[in-house]
């Protein structure tokens, strides 16, 4: 194998990698160990998204417009702010004859890439719609997936907006499920969206009738979405990015309480402390979020001397495609809320 990594494909800077690489080659000329896909829709990352609708508006002209600036700039989908991608669903065009997917994909197979748009390859021709409410772009483009990329065939059974959000959001519930265990107290910040609800559901799972389950959410609206879910016991409407008035929140729900395990999935920045000190000394805080400053969260623990061990959101588990599809199979109201948010 030549160039598992795509390092072939990186322009600038010479010899990095290509997620943090300014930009990358977009042409679209499958290489041997490269997969060339059709691109019909993207997700974008939504800690992208948001900063994106801040940045130029929220209106489906502007944001389309500075999404093929990024890609014109970069040969990929890699906000410059957020530094996040997202991911995509597309058909097969082209398998390289030295691809480890040579005997499993093949032309006309519908996919979605497990590796961030961050890091991918991507033209975009057209941007037909972008959904300002969930980040789902339906383009025409092409894409290369790497020999070290990841992807998953669509299934069958599910829509395909549902199959894109629940796989963009998939290493949450899978670190959740190796995370927690019986008699903790679970924190999920941002417990109403997509990331969010499904730590809850996998949460829910380990503890068992066990522990104490603690959403945290902003809006009111999305705050009864997570009550109408049933996995938390307590959930609490505050503003994350103030953390003083969060611990406040949190104490006036635990009395004090604090949490062992808290799970940050929160798509704006300016969280990390409300994360950090609603934790237990020893605890620990997942930082799902790409919203997360490694910077203030390092700083701000010091400063209020927590010792808590903090985690980054690797987007990537073993098998995390299949627990994350597999859970919202078997969670009705939660494929209800998916199917809502995507609009299907
Ligand atoms: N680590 C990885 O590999 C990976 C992969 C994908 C995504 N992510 C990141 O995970 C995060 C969540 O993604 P998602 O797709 O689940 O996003 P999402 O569906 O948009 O959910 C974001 C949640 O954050 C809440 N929120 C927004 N502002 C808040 C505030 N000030 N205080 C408290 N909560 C607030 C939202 O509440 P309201 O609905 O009430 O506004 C919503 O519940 C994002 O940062 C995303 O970039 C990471």
């Amino acid at each position: 194998m030549g160039d598992p990594y795509g390092l072939g494909r990186v322009q600038e800077p010479a010899g990095a990698m290509p997620q943090p690489a300014w930009r990358i080659d977009n042409t679209m000329q499958c290489r041997d160990d490269e997969v060339l896909i059709d691109v019909d829709t993207l997700n974008i990352d939504a800690a992208s998204f948001v900063q994106i609708k801040d940045e130029v508006g929220a209106t489906e002209q502007a944001v389309a417009r500075r999404m093929k600036g990024i890609v014109r700039d970069r040969g990929k989908h890699h906000n410059p702010v957020t530094g996040s991608g997202g991911m995509l669903i597309g058909k097969v065009r082209a398998v390289g004859a030295e691809s480890p997917f040579a005997d499993d994909l093949k032309k006309g197979d519908r996919i979605a890439t497990l590796v961030s748009l961050s890091l991918t390859p991507l033209t975009i021709d057209d941007i037909e719609h972008v959904d300002l409410s969930n980040g789902q772009v339906k383009i025409k483009g092409q894409a290369i997936l790497f020999a070290s990329g990841i992807y998953v065939k669509m299934p069958n059974d599910l829509p395909d907006r549902v199959t894109l959000a629940v796989c963009d959001v998939c290493g949450a519930p899978a670190q959740t499920a190796r995370l927690i265990t019986p008699g903790q107290t679970v924190a999920v910040l941002g417990a109403g969206g997509k990331s969010g609800t499904m730590v809850l559901a996998q949460a829910r799972r380990n503890l068992g009738k066990t522990g104490r389950l603690i959403a945290l959410e902003y809006a009111e609206k999305s705050a009864n979405g997570v009550r109408e879910l049933h996995y938390a016991d307590d959930v609490i409407v505050c503003d994350a990015t103030k953390p003083a008035a969060t611990l406040a929140a949190w104490e006036a729900v635990t009395g004090g309480i604090l949490a062992d395990v808290t799970i940050n999935c929160v798509s704006v920045s300016g969280t990390e402390l409300a994360s950090i000190l609603i934790t237990r000394d020893r605890g620990l805080v997942y930082f799902f979020s790409m919203a997360t400053s490694f910077t203030t969260a390092a700083l701000g623990a010091e400063g209020v001397g927590k010792d808590v061990d903090m985690m980054i959101g690797n987007g990537y588990a073993r098998g995390h495609a299949g627990l994350a599809l597999d859970l919202i199979r078997s969670e009705p109201a939660l494929m209800e809320l998916f199917a809502h948010k995507v609009g299907v």
